[in-house]
């Protein structure tokens, strides 16, 4: 029996956390023993909670309940909380999912006390240092034993780097690297029947499939920068009139703070005002991808949620001037557009009439998380 301790903290790991507990659950239940921390990096009910009973994910066996803070300030607390509880678990393996600060807490609180790091989402890179994310990615991975990229790319960077295809026994100074696929697609493929029958969000928002579009926006460098905000949403307000389209907006809780700090602002207040934009709460994973998958194009600063667009085969607008899911571009189902209101609008002209195509599958074959287990337990 192998011991895990999962980090979790922010709703993207708290989602990909549920693929790896899924199949250790119904493929090695007696052959590993995992304990869940969650950092308590979000903890809105819709940012943490909706998701553990939705997703069958179980009950952390420690919440950390950090909250929000600076930079330093956050993942001091975390590295500290999570170095307490690897001293009393002694696991195996710690398990980091992507770029975060709760990743990147876990990554020095383990490296430092000789706890072997798991690192899930491995390898991408935005080539963009101002990124917070870029910084956490880079430094975990190169404390981490075990890299599990998640594409190509992902693998190529790492060999670029200076990672090496390497045999066990793998440590920290020989660490394994092993392109097994995105642990996301187990989850897009795993809920997606689910969701048709347990979401009733198009009903709930009175929409019609394809006759609306997806937004989502977080990023700091759209949301704390006035400018760059304020193109987003003037390009949702002249989309949504022009083409007299919905535009169904699960608003962030850093975004919604900003915005409102802005009201009084031209833009923002016609925003504020448009009927055709739904502002609602973050929603649940599962009413997220059959929005996604009904959709008729996504516009998005997301890493996961640009992905799930191609899984669910919509066209992308990437509200960013860089991604690190470069294949996504290489089809040309997406384009990056930044915050940029006439870029956004040209982009959206032409990848609004493409007809429906099917997307090539790049992404593994939805049983990442059951590899990396076999790995795990080699
Ligand atoms: C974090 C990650 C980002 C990831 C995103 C997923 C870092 C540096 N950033 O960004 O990589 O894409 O999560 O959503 O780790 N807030 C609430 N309630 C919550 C959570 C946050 O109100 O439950 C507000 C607080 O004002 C907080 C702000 O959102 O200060 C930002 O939260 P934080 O976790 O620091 O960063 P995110 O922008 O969520
Ligand atoms: N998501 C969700 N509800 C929402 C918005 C996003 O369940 O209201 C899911 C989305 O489907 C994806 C993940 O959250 O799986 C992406 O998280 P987020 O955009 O917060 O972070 P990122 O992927 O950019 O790190």
């Amino acid at each position: 029996m192998i011991k895990l301790v999962t980090i979790i903290g922010a709703r993207p790991q708290i989602i990909k956390a549920a693929a790896l507990s899924r199949a250790i659950r119904q493929k090695f239940p007696d052959e590993i023993n995992e304990i869940i921390v969650h950092t308590g990096q979000h903890y809105d009910e819709n940012m943490s909670n909706v998701f553990f009973e939705e997703l069958e994910i179980p009950k952390p066996d420690y919440n950390l309940n950090i909250g929000s803070g600076k930079h330093g300030e956050q993942s001091a607390k975390m590295i500290s909380g999570i170095e307490e509880i690897l001293i009393a678990e002694k696991p195996d393996f710690i398990i980091l999912y992507g770029d975060t600060n709760s990743t990147l807490a876990g990554a020095v609180a383990a490296s430092k006390i000789h706890v072997p790091i798991v690192h899930i989402e491995a390898g991408l890179r935005s080539f963009n240092k101002k990124m917070p994310e870029e910084i956490n990615r880079i430094i975990c991975d190169h404390c981490s034993t075990y890299l599990f990229p998640p594409t190509q790319t992902g693998f190529t960077n790492l060999i670029t780097e200076g990672f090496k295809k390497t045999s066990s026994p793998y440590t920290i100074d020989n660490p394994g690297i092993f392109n097994y696929g995105d642990i996301m697609y187990d989850n897009t493929l795993y809920f997606s029947e689910i969701a048709e029958k347990k979401s009733n969000i198009l009903k709930t928002l009175n929409i019609d499939e394809k006759e609306f579009l997806l937004a989502t926006v977080h990023r700091d460098y759209n949301t704390d920068n006035e400018e760059a905000l304020i193109g987003i949403l003037k390009s949702f307000n002249y989309i949504s009139a022009e083409y007299n389209l919905k535009i169904v907006f699960p608003v962030h809780p850093r975004t919604l703070k900003i915005i409102k700090s802005l009201s009084g602002h031209k833009e923002v207040d016609l925003f504020l005002k448009n009927q055709l934009i739904h502002r609602i709460e973050p929603v649940s994973f599962l009413d997220m991808i059959l929005l996604e998958k009904y959709a008729s194009l996504i516009l998005t600063d997301s890493g996961g949620v640009q992905k799930e667009a191609y899984f669910f085969n919509k066209p992308c607008i990437i509200l960013r001037t860089e991604t690190e899911w470069v294949e996504i571009m290489e089809t040309g189902k997406a384009v990056l557009t930044a915050s940029s209101y006439e870029k956004i609008i040209t982009s959206f002209n032409s990848l609004y009439k493409q007809k429906e195509t099917e997307f090539p599958k790049i992404f593994g074959d939805g049983n990442t998380a059951e590899l990396i287990c076999k790995e795990l337990l080699k």
